[in-house]
């Protein structure tokens, strides 16, 4: 018994939970997921898997990208990636849905089916059909060798390590750093970007590990309001743009492990319908990093602030406006825009795990879920 609980200690490398290990470990699993792969002083950006693809991704008319849970809202990231940089159509199905429809899936689309398992039965059944239809398919898979990776015809491994906390993490800011740089080479082959942005994106993730490990300066903070918040019954997250996933993302993690009512919806979306949920009981997170829909931002807090909503904003550093509007911030550090989720993510996780942690929950190994789900 002893041994085994030292085990236990050792395998978490000295922390409570794997989660919060593997949230810790980001700025490494990121830095992995690009290496080989990225190198900004001599603008070269290359992966292996994808070498073969390129031109066929360049040409796609469209992209479908296929995932569930948390892969599917790395999906919807890259979908502002793909149609930002590279200008091409992209939709993001639930691998679930799109298995059961009757897609349309043309000679020149391409499909990317994200996993940080490789073994999501769904995904895996997404797959086999679109490659029944005769589309190409892209993997962007965690596990070396499992079943997706297999069953795709080229890919790029995430790289992020392990992951062994149900609710994912460290898969999750792979998964975006490689859809990051995938989206970046179509770019660069369609010549859809020029090359100043394009050193400027590659510098940009070259610093992202240090960016993220940032974040963590703000942790005990993040704790703090995590406990002023351990009972809420409800929260709202919302944001725009490249931020919007990033809300449904955090609206899912902590749902997963604290078991907290959570919905994530873009911010301008809220007017239809959320709005009427707002009172002084009602926590809303709002994504406010400084970028191109700040001031929208800024007027949709106005609105629930009037409402007597109280408001945890993620802000980008040195912000002095939105800290006089609301109850808490929790500052990230400045980023290139395009690379805003690998930020602004991080203490969304940390708030779900200390949220979770007070109430006793848990974290590793929440009820009824399941790390990967192999059967429908
Ligand atoms: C399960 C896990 C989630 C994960 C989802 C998709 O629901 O609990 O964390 O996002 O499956 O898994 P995959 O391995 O395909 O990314």
């Amino acid at each position: 018994q002893m041994l085994e609980m030292e085990l236990d200690t050792i395998e978490k490398g000295g922390y409570d939970h794997f989660m919060i290990k593997e949230i810790f470990e980001q700025p490494r699993s990121i830095a992995d997921s690009m290496r080989g792969r990225l190198r900004a002083a001599d603008l070269h950006l290359q992966l292996g898997g994808l070498d073969s693809y390129l031109d066929k991704l360049a040409c796609a008319e469209r992209i479908i990208i296929v995932g569930c849970g948390t892969s599917w809202h790395a999906g919807l990231v890259a979908e502002y990636l793909f149609e930002e940089l590279a200008r091409i159509n992209v939709e993001v199905e639930y691998a679930s849905e799109f298995r059961y429809r009757n897609p349309v899936i043309r000679e020149n689309d391409m499909v990317i089916a994200i996993s940080q398992s490789g073994e999501t039965a769904d995904t895996l059944a997404a797959i086999e059909l679109a490659k029944s239809r005769g589309a190409s398919i892209f993997g962007v898979c965690n596990v070396v060798g499992s079943s997706i990776a297999r069953a795709t015809h080229a890919g790029a491994y995430t790289h992020a390590g392990p992951e062994i906390g149900v609710a994912s993490t460290k898969a999750f800011t792979a998964q975006v750093t490689v859809l990051t740089l995938i989206a970046i080479a179509v770019a660069r082959k369609k010549n859809t970007i020029t090359e100043e942005s394009y050193r400027q994106l590659l510098t940009a993730l070259e610093a992202m590990p240090g960016k993220v490990e940032k974040v963590f300066e703000h942790a005990s903070r993040i704790k703090e309001i995590a406990y002023i918040f351990t009972y809420a019954r409800n929260f709202i997250y919302l944001g725009r743009g490249l931020n919007f996933p990033v809300a449904l993302e955090g609206a899912l993690k902590l749902k997963e492990i604290s078991y907290i009512h959570a919905e994530g919806y873009p911010a301008a979306e809220m007017k239809h319908g959320p709005i009427a949920l707002i009172d002084e009981d009602m926590p809303v997170v709002f994504l406010a990093t400084r970028d191109s829909s700040y001031e929208k931002i800024v007027s949709n807090i106005q609105e629930v602030k009037a409402r007597k909503g109280r408001v945890i904003a993620i802000v980008t550093e040195g912000d002095t406006l939105i800290p006089e509007m609301v109850d808490f911030v929790i500052e990230v550090p400045e980023v290139h825009e395009s690379l805003t989720p690998l930020v602004s993510v991080i203490p969304l996780q940390l708030l779900s795990y200390y949220i979770a942690v007070m109430r006793g929950r848990n974290v590793d190994q929440p009820r009824n879920l399941a790390k990967s789900v192999t059967v429908e």
